[in-house]
């Protein structure tokens, strides 16, 4: 096999991927603007052979082997019948165009095709995938098939992501040591847990400087992500879908294709990362699935659980639809029996006693107020406590003989089981067919414990059903829209995404954690798929009270909605809703099509983001001052990503009621609003007012008049 090297260039960064014995990513990092001939490049990177080690320099490859030295974390584990457990693959095929390579592979005597696909975007999203095929006529088991980038040595630290329900996508950096870092998800959906992502560079990479890599793996099941130091010190990058024993046998001549790995490099820190994945998800994912403004919700959750009166949810209509609301969803507790959480899913029936009419009068009532109408619905959920698991019982997912445990009293449906799917298609489609219904919740409340099917461990198949029942249902009904709800944030990534419409980002509407929660979305999803709701003045999560403004301002910077009961608002409040609700579709077009930077700000207490027009001639800026703040004074706020030769106004347009107690005096520009130029707001900035703890500001920035 000749040596050659190839090159994937996005806008900014570029892939060097030289092809020997074995693909390896010999660079990937800023573009270059010259190309270098083979032979320097070779020159260039050959690396020396220390004592003590192999005879041979051994690459990291695409895939890396056992079977060729490398002693790290191998591309392919397996076994047939115990033998053809370390596959020597040799390349057979390179087929390369500008923006994508795919290198074909094969090891006959193991009988195992390798086909490893990577390919750039003009956004600079890097998407990996691999597959494996035995070619041989016994079956072969694999344990383990990762997707397996290198990183520069220079890459020190990681910025990854824990949480929990009520708590998701909560940060934490890892300094890159012998030993490198590993996370592993077993909960059988994307999880609260451990979002399957994380951002890696050199140590100290920060919101606007720095390199960083960033990478997620788009899958909704269980997963390992690992950033390995070698012992030599080369990084080594790998994801994948954790399989459970024995679940990736493959027939003959079957194949096993691992979930897509993107990753993004930025030179210029995180926000630049963050840019990159927007745009990809705007373009590539999304594609114009959502082309109208994205509609106000109210959902009926919080408000009413499962108190379901159908004059009363009308009455809740009329009055979100007079706040400003134009999608009412109705959440859980409409299907039959469904009196508190510990009966009836599964029984995707009307509840007669409950809505003795059925469900048209509310949404024709709905609909007749200019709304649009959503439902909730928990397909993939059965209580042992309803009439599908008293017919039924074995279509749940598990082990005959062993008692699966419950989780918030349900079970997994076994979706891959014909009549389990057959069945919930047909309720599906049965309510999406005879009611005009525009939009559905789709949760799934539980962690999936051993996740069998005919006493196989089927975990990925698990995921795959449900990806499929969601497809066949969005083919039936490509104008409904989707969101993906898991108890709030557990099944989040972009596969899922490709299904759907937004996510429920999370369970808890407290603004304050919001705050979290949302910067850690915001790496990697643009604001317009968060789906971020005012709920009550006292968070039914926490117990916690927050002002109007904390609340609103927290919740206009996502796709926005109300998750409360409007009729037992004051008039007050109604105003205030109506208020934040009309500055929401004010700025929705700039937040749902422009350009978030995270702020760096002095106060460590404060949180800052600024969501500016692609062509800088506005932007919408926030701060929340999260906890007390740690000095007497707060600092500069400043801005960047503004035309630094254009001047703009700056104006504060929310701020608490209180802004002005409690202390002498705050910057004049709280009062009087002031133009400076783009590079005076990023560079210098503007002295930060005194705020108390839990509260926020908006201030809009717009380009001034040209005289
Ligand atoms: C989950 C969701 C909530 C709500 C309830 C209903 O917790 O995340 O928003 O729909 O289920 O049971």
């Amino acid at each position: 096999m000749d040596t050659k090297f190839y090159q994937l260039k996005g806008t900014h960064s570029q892939l060097l991927i030289h092809v020997g014995d074995v693909a390896e990513i010999v660079y990937y990092g800023q573009a270059l603007s010259n190309d270098v001939q083979d032979a320097d490049a070779l020159a260039a990177l050959l690396r020396p052979i220390p004592y003590g080690r192999l005879d041979d320099d051994i690459p990291v490859s695409l895939n890396p082997q056992l079977a060729r030295g490398n002693f790290g974390s191998p591309g392919v584990e397996g076994h047939r019948n115990g033998r053809h457990w370390a596959p020597e693959f040799i390349i057979q095929a390179v087929h390369h165009s500008e923006q994508q390579l795919c290198i074909e592979s094969q090891d006959d005597r193991a009988q195992l095709r390798l086909s490893v696909t990577v390919q750039i975007d003009a956004h600079d999203v890097l998407q990996m995938h691999q597959t494996l095929t035995n070619i041989g006529e016994s079956g072969y088991s694999v344990t383990r098939l990762a997707n397996t980038m290198t990183l520069p040595e220079r890459a020190g630290e990681v910025l990854s992501y824990y949480g929990r329900w009520v708590k998701e996508f909560q940060q934490t950096r890892t300094t890159l040591s012998a030993g490198g870092f590993i996370q592993e998800n077993r909960r059988g959906r994307t999880s609260h847990e451990h979002y399957p992502a994380l951002m890696v560079g050199p140590c100290g990479f920060a919101e606007e400087t720095g390199e960083v890599w960033g990478a997620h793996l788009a899958w909704s099941g269980n997963h390992r992500m690992r950033v390995d130091v070698k012992a030599d010190g080369r990084r080594v990058l790998q994801a994948e879908a954790l399989y459970l024993p024995g679940e990736t046998y493959l027939a003959a001549h079957a194949s096993l294709t691992t979930p897509t790995l993107y990753m993004g490099y930025s030179a210029a820190g995180l926000n630049g990362m963050s840019q990159q994945f927007h745009r990809h998800v705007r373009q590539d994912i999304l594609q114009q699935r959502v082309s109208k403004p994205r509609p106000v919700h109210l959902n009926t959750w919080e408000g009413i659980y499962f108190g379901h009166d159908p004059n009363y949810i009308m009455a809740m209509a009329t009055e979100a639809a007079d706040i400003g609301v134009e999608r009412f969803i109705i959440d859980d507790g409409w299907f039959r029996g469904r009196d508190d959480d510990t009966s009836s899913l599964g029984d995707w029936f009307i509840d007669e006693g409950k809505y003795p009419q059925g469900l048209r009068p509310v949404i024709d009532h709905v609909h007749g107020l200019g709304m649009e109408f959503g439902l909730w619905f928990e397909p993939e959920m059965v209580n042992p406590h309803s009439d599908l698991y008293r017919r039924c019982p074995d279509w749940v997912l598990g082990v005959d003989g062993y008692q699966p445990p419950t989780g918030r009293h349900q079970y997994t449906l076994d979706l891959q089981n014909p009549a389990v799917f057959d069945y919930l298609y047909e309720r599906l489609d049965h309510f999406l067919s005879t009611y005009p219904i525009d939009y559905i919740k789709w949760d799934m409340n539980r962690e999936i414990v051993q996740p069998g099917h005919d006493g196989m461990a089927s975990g990925v198949e698990q995921v795959r059903a449900y990806y499929a029942l969601l497809d066949k249902l969005v083919l039936a009904h490509p104008q409904v829209e989707i969101e993906s709800c898991a108890a709030g944030g557990g099944r989040i990534d972009y596969e899922v995404l490709k299904r759907t419409h937004r996510f429920w980002t999370s369970d808890n509407n407290d603004a304050l954690e919001r705050q979290q929660i949302q910067k850690g979305f915001s790496y990697f999803f643009p604001p317009e798929v968060m789906g971020s709701h005012i709920g009550a003045t006292r968070s039914h999560s926490t117990r916690r009270t927050h002002s109007m403004s904390l609340r609103g301002i927290s919740a206009i910077f996502g796709h926005m909605g109300l998750e409360l009961d409007p009729v037992q608002a004051s008039s007050e409040e109604k105003a205030a809703f109506r208020q934040y609700v009309t500055l929401h579709k004010q700025w929705r077009s700039l937040l749902h099509n422009g350009i978030t930077c995270r702020l760096t700000l002095d106060d460590h207490q404060q949180q800052g983001l600024a969501v500016l027009s692609d062509d800088q001639s506005q932007a919408l800026v926030m701060v929340a001052q999260l906890g007390m703040s740690t000095y007497s004074l707060a600092g500069r706020l400043r801005i960047p990503g503004l035309d630094p030769a254009r001047d703009y106004h700056i104006e504060l347009i929310d701020a608490p009621p209180e802004l002005h107690e409690i202390v002498n005096r705050q910057p004049s520009w709280t009062r009087e609003p002031l133009t400076l130029s783009g590079e005076w707001l990023a560079k210098a900035g503007i002295a930060m007012p005194l705020l108390d703890p839990e509260t926020a500001i908006l201030i809009e920035i717009r380009q001034a008049e040209c005289h």
